[in-house]
């Protein structure tokens, strides 16, 4: 299971990339970039490399801890999995393949592709601090596109991408990922009702086309929550000085919060029921929100069943945990 924070490795290339940059541009671009982000625009903002190191910086600590929670879920799921190539779609500064890079010693294949220049060029400059990365291929080209191309993998990747296309290509961008994947694809998204209703759609349109699910849910049926509520994580990081002052931030921690889905080729055999918020723990019972293989249920776990009741005090928002039958 891999922590949240960056790489010490990564965190020093960033450091690095940091001398002699006006910490104030930085933070002005960082600032820029995430009023685009929020007025609905996309990455295409970024243009140069202030800009690339501006994004990396302020989000590259949050995306990291996000995949990593979602690869940890996958691992969970599946403890044989052990892929050897990745493919990570719309990588950026690389963040996905760092994370699974650290999730999956197996891997020894990296292939990244984007349409971004400046972040691409920011990605090789920061995988060269690592020796993890021996075989890396970083293909600066439109996805759907490039993904026509591309080698099939045992684990696609595709973080925060797909809330940047339209709806029509978002469906042509699943299939080509799809067919693409030789295990398993990872798509993850911000842990808005928007985030989780791409997640949705993509989830079913795959599932038809004979995914199934490894992540967050235990069963390939439609999502049982009922609207206004959406499926979403949370995982809280440490703010190093450098995010801190990109973000113009003074809190030192923040709560990432993601939706995701994990679509293997393979039926997953043993299915645990997954906490969908943080449990209450009462004095006469936890209190949990579970999505169960069988659908949504509200879990009591009385006192009076101790054993059950001391692990049910620990269950975290995110967990994948085993009720007693
Ligand atoms: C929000 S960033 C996420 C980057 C990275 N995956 C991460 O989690 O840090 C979205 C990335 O998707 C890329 N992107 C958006 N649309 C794309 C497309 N049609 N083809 C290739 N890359 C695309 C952008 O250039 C950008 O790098």
């Amino acid at each position: 299971m891999i922590p949240p924070d960056l790489p010490a490795e990564l965190k020093a290339a960033l450091d690095a990339k940091l001398e002699g940059v006006s910490r104030n541009e930085v933070a002005a671009r960082a600032a820029a970039i995430s009023r685009t982000y929020r007025d609905g625009g996309t990455s295409l903002a970024i243009r140069s490399a202030t800009d690339a190191l501006a994004y990396a910086l302020a989000r590259m600590p949050a995306t990291y801890a996000a995949v990593g929670a979602c690869l940890n879920a996958l691992s969970e799921a599946r403890p044989a999995f052990a892929p050897q190539t990745l493919l990570d779609v719309g990588a950026g500064p690389g963040t996905a393949s760092w994370a699974a890079g650290a999730a999956f010693p197996s891997l020894t294949s990296f292939a990244l592709l984007d349409a971004n220049a400046a972040l691409r060029t920011l990605a090789l400059e920061l995988q060269r601090a690592s020796r993890r990365f021996g075989d890396v291929k970083y293909d600066a080209s439109e996805a759907r596109s490039a993904l026509n191309g591309a080698e099939a993998a045992d684990l696609v990747v595709a973080s925060y991408l797909v809330g940047e296309l339209g709806d029509a290509e978002r469906e042509s961008l699943a299939d080509a990922m799809w067919a693409r994947t030789g295990d398993t694809l990872v798509v993850i998204e911000p842990g808005t009702p928007a985030g989780y209703a791409r997640i949705v759609s993509l989830r079913g349109r795959l599932i038809a086309a004979g995914a199934h699910v490894a992540a967050p849910c235990p069963h390939d049926a439609a999502c049982p929550l009922p609207s206004p509520d959406w499926c979403h994580f949370s995982r809280r990081l440490a703010r190093s000085r450098a995010h801190k002052q990109a973000k113009g931030a003074d809190l030192p921690f923040e709560d990432e919060r993601f939706s995701y889905v994990a679509l293997t080729r393979a039926p997953i055999t043993l299915r645990a029921s997954r906490v969908l918020a943080q449990p209450l723990v009462g004095k006469a019972a936890v209190s949990a929100k579970l999505c169960t293989p069988a659908g949504l249920a509200v879990t009591k776990v009385p006192r009076r069943d101790r054993a059950a009741y001391a692990t049910a005090r620990h269950w975290r928002w995110g967990d994948a945990v085993r009720e007693k039958s």
